[in-house]
């Protein structure tokens, strides 16, 4: 059984080898955060403590099992809302000591990763780049367990500048899934900035691309003149994309792998998995491993599928485990 609750998602799955998903619940609280244009970390806790029970039920329910058929628990403890990280904790944690079942600590980040193993098993050494709301970096994992972080975001996330871009628009938190589908119909005619791509690190920048388009966006309004969203919507996508592939390439010449994976939130982008893969098609020996849409946010199936590598491993937290808000690897 694992567990989610890092941020506005509550989740709770049931998942068999770390491959098959037998359940996976998730109770998004996005209603509740809309109207504040973001999330709310209160608001997120009190909604984790009200949907939580409610999870295990429907997941227990869904995958046909009891608390005899589990054999492990496992829970996201960090990075997140330290407030959310903890629901979920203390969830696993009665779980684990009410029927004598080893915990295991998740990072939600490898979590993340670990959805596109409901593809197909992950191949070392690879390469992950992820994309959230909360994150935008590349790690390198030579081996199973091991993760390495060579480069990440010096300041927003890229799903955050869409999220912040899209509230300029008028759309509703969260933003991405409508700013792709806007992309899909205008034309770059902005040409915004592609902050650090030449730069020779593997880090990124989307705090100045969201300036400018803030600033173009405003500069319009003052002088009366009518933008057409569709190409700034376009014109902003292909910032973020044409830097997140061109990173990404530039990290694989130094980091050969065996399979490149694309996971987080913004993994769901439609532009980069398009021309991602068009740029992968032209790697032979590197092979594109993409977490499945649905699995692309928050979940807690992602946490199971991680765990199953720490389960083998005995890697087991006692009940004394703490949310950990700024973990790392
Ligand atoms: O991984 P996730 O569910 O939560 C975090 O751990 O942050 O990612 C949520 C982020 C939001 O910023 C959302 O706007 C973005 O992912 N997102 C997208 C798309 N779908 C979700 N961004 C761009 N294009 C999408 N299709
Ligand atoms: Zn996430």
């Amino acid at each position: 059984m694992a567990f989610e609750s890092s941020c506005d998602e509550t989740s709770v799955a049931i998942i068999e080898d770390g491959a098959k998903i037998c359940s996976n619940v998730v109770a998004t609280q996005i209603k509740s955060h809309k109207r504040f244009g973001g999330v709310v970390p209160e608001v997120a806790s009190r909604h984790h403590i009200e949907e939580i029970t409610i999870c295990i039920r429907d997941a227990m329910q869904e995958a046909h099992v009891t608390y005899d058929d589990l054999s492990a628990v496992a829970v996201t403890y960090g990075p997140g809302l330290v407030g959310a990280l903890l629901i979920g904790v203390t969830a696993a944690k009665m779980v684990a000591w009410a029927h004598h079942l080893p915990l295991i600590p998740v990072n939600h980040l490898a979590g993340h990763i670990y959805a596109a193993r409901f593809v197909e098993p992950i191949a070392f050494p690879a390469l992950a780049l992820v994309v959230s709301g909360g994150h935008t970096e590349l790690v390198y994992m030579p081996e199973a367990g091991t993760f390495e972080i060579i480069g990440e975001t010096r300041d927003d996330a890229a799903g955050e500048a869409y999220d912040k871009v899209g509230r300029v628009l008028g759309i509703n938190y969260p933003a991405g899934p409508t700013v792709d589908a806007m992309a899909a119909k205008g034309h770059d005619t902005f040409h915004f900035p592609r902050a650090m791509d030449k730069d020779p690190n593997y880090d990124f920048s989307f705090s100045g691309l969201k300036s400018a388009f803030i600033n173009t966006y405003h500069h319009a309004e003052q002088v009366g003149a009518k933008l057409n969203h569709d190409d700034l919507a376009t014109s902003f996508q292909s910032a973020v994309v044409d830097v997140l592939v061109d990173k990404t390439l530039r990290a694989l010449k130094h980091y050969p792998v065996k399979q490149l994976i694309l996971a987080g939130g913004v993994a769901a982008n439609n532009g980069l998995r398009k021309q991602l893969q068009s740029a992968i098609d032209q790697l032979p020996a590197t092979e594109l491993l993409m977490a499945p849409r649905k699995l692309c946010g928050d979940n807690a199936a992602m946490i199971g599928a991680a765990a199953y590598v720490l389960f083998k491993e005995g890697h087991f937290a006692g009940l004394d485990l703490n949310a950990d808000p700024s973990l790392e690897f």
